[in-house]
């Protein structure tokens, strides 16, 4: 079976989140189950720097500009990129522009990703006709949109949710510059409370929707979590299925990870203590021998309540711990971050920026790892920790209630638990967290047990590129 994925991130050539660590390994996965794969992305500067590409087809005007369809293998990947100058060849994020604001013509930008997109599902390539076009997040949510307004070959078509907060909404007027007729401005449309809804034109077309865990599924058909979409997906929920996301197995690997000073496995489990050393000399932390180390990777954004863990600070220090954190995005929280570094030397420090391998270190270095999102579809930080044996403490949401079983009474008395989970969402809960973290922090063996519980745990990929395949399926014969 041949699959188009549709992605705007691309782990390694353009990331800013989970999205590009999925549609960078979900491609390998699949081919081990004997799909073919190939993914179309944006041709960002450092895409196009990656990709030796073929010329396949040439756009005399693609939203704007002429641009050329590539085809081409980087890092791994089997890619189609769209050179388009006017859109893409802009450095920094791939969304927002130097003053910090989204581009101004990101309707137009990722509409031409989808409009490329729908063109290959109806045959463009030579020898690249998919079976199936499996559309990630909002970036890509014309897909259906454009198979359906434009006639001919219609593929099966997935979208999968990846983050429902962010929904790509234009104005109305861009109707006619994205290409769709006056006729798909309406509710079994792409309209979408008087605006145009990408995602939730995707959501309304899709043969297939899937989200990235099973409880975050659930949630997202609720008011709420269902960020004004629940309605229409309690509509879909026939076709809705909540797929787990996994980690790319090679780029983490405790026994083989280029960016640990010291590599290790579940059984020289001692050997993370140089890099626990390592990771403190990094962040300025005082080399006390008790105290557990707390990490966080992660953006610094109202959905990662990471605010939480600005009030809950006080305890984690009192409590004898040491906090290193790794975050970029919202100024006000880095600007709290900063501060208490200051206030509390040796105890908390603190790196802001994207940084690839202190990322690595935190999770091969740190004792715990906390993840007190608000929500989460499904995180993959805490699917990395498990795999380093960094106990991962979490918020009872999504992914996380998921991926990691509390160290609850039960869970201890049959062996199992291999995290902390808490819930409702709150500074104090998580401070309780904490203090129950640190409590079994100075109970060894059972912290052992916990790491040894994580670092069992089927992080991978394969079980969840099977239930892939099975969706892709159902999208082909709901076509035929
Ligand atoms: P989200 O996609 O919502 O940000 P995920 O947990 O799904 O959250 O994925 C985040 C990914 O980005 C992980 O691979 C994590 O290691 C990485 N990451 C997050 N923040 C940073 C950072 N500041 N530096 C390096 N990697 C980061
Ligand atoms: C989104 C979500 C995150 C998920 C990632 C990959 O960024 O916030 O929970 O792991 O996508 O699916």
């Amino acid at each position: 079976m041949k699959v188009l994925s549709v992605a705007s991130e691309i782990f390694p050539l353009v990331k800013t989140g989970g999205l590009a660590d999925v549609t960078g390994a979900l491609p390998k996965a699949l081919a081990a189950e004997g799909v073919e794969v190939r993914s179309i992305v944006p041709g960002d500067p450092t895409v196009l720097k990656a990709l030796h590409g073929e010329k396949v087809h040439h756009f005399d005007e693609l939203f704007g500009g002429p641009a050329d369809l590539l085809v081409g293998e980087a890092q791994g990947l089997h890619l189609f990129i769209i050179h388009a100058p006017h859109l893409f060849s802009r450095d920094g994020s791939p969304y927002v522009g130097p003053d910090g604001l989204d581009w101004p013509d990101n309707a137009q930008r990722f509409a031409a990703l989808s409009w490329v997109a729908a063109e290959i599902g109806r045959g463009l390539v030579t020898g690249f006709t998919p079976a199936v076009v499996h559309a990630h997040d909002w970036q890509a949510g014309l897909v259906p949109a454009y198979l359906q307004y434009g006639g001919g070959r219609r593929p099966g078509t997935i979208i999968t949710v990846h983050n429902l907060a962010f929904q790509g909404v234009f104005p109305a007027d861009l109707l006619h510059a994205l290409r769709l007729p006056a006729s798909a401005f309406q509710p079994e449309g792409v309209e979408y409370y008087g605006k145009i809804g990408f995602l939730k034109a995707a959501l309304h077309f899709s043969d297939q929707i899937t989200t990235v865990s099973p409880t975050y599924a659930l949630e997202i058909q609720m008011s709420g979590a269902g960020m004004g979409l629940d309605g229409l997906l309690r509509t879909r929920r026939a076709v809705l299925h909540g797929i787990l996301n996994g980690i790319d197995e090679a780029v983490w690997d405790p026994a083989s990870d280029p960016h640990l000073v010291a590599r290790f496995s579940a059984k020289r489990l001692r050997l993370r203590a140089t890099n626990k050393s390592s990771l403190r000399q990094r962040l300025g932390l005082a080399p006390d021998p008790e105290a557990p180390l707390f990490g966080v990777v992660s953006r610094l954004s109202h959905q990662k309540g990471l605010d939480l863990l600005v009030g809950a600070l006080a305890t984690l220090v009192e409590q004898g711990g040491q906090l290193a954190l790794l975050g970029s995005g919202d100024q006000m929280l880095e600007d709290a971050f900063a501060s208490a570094a200051v206030a509390s030397p040796g105890r908390i420090g603190v790196r802001f920026g994207y940084d690839e391998a202190l990322a690595h270190l935190i999770q091969g270095g740190a004792d715990a790892l906390l993840v007190p999102s608000r929500f989460e579809p499904c995180g993959l930080t805490q699917l990395c920790a498990l795999r380093y044996g960094a106990v991962p403490v979490v918020a009872r949401v999504g992914g996380l209630a998921d991926t990691v079983i509390d160290a609850n009474a039960a869970a201890l008395a049959s062996g199992v638990a291999s995290g902390l989970q808490f819930s409702p969402v709150s500074q104090e809960t998580l401070e309780s967290a904490i203090i129950r973290t640190v409590a079994i922090w100075f109970c060894q063996p059972m912290w052992k047990r916990l790491q040894r519980n994580g670092m069992k745990t089927d992080v991978g990929w394969t079980r969840s590129a099977r239930q892939y395949v099975e969706v892709y399926r159902d999208a082909v014969r709901s076509r035929s």
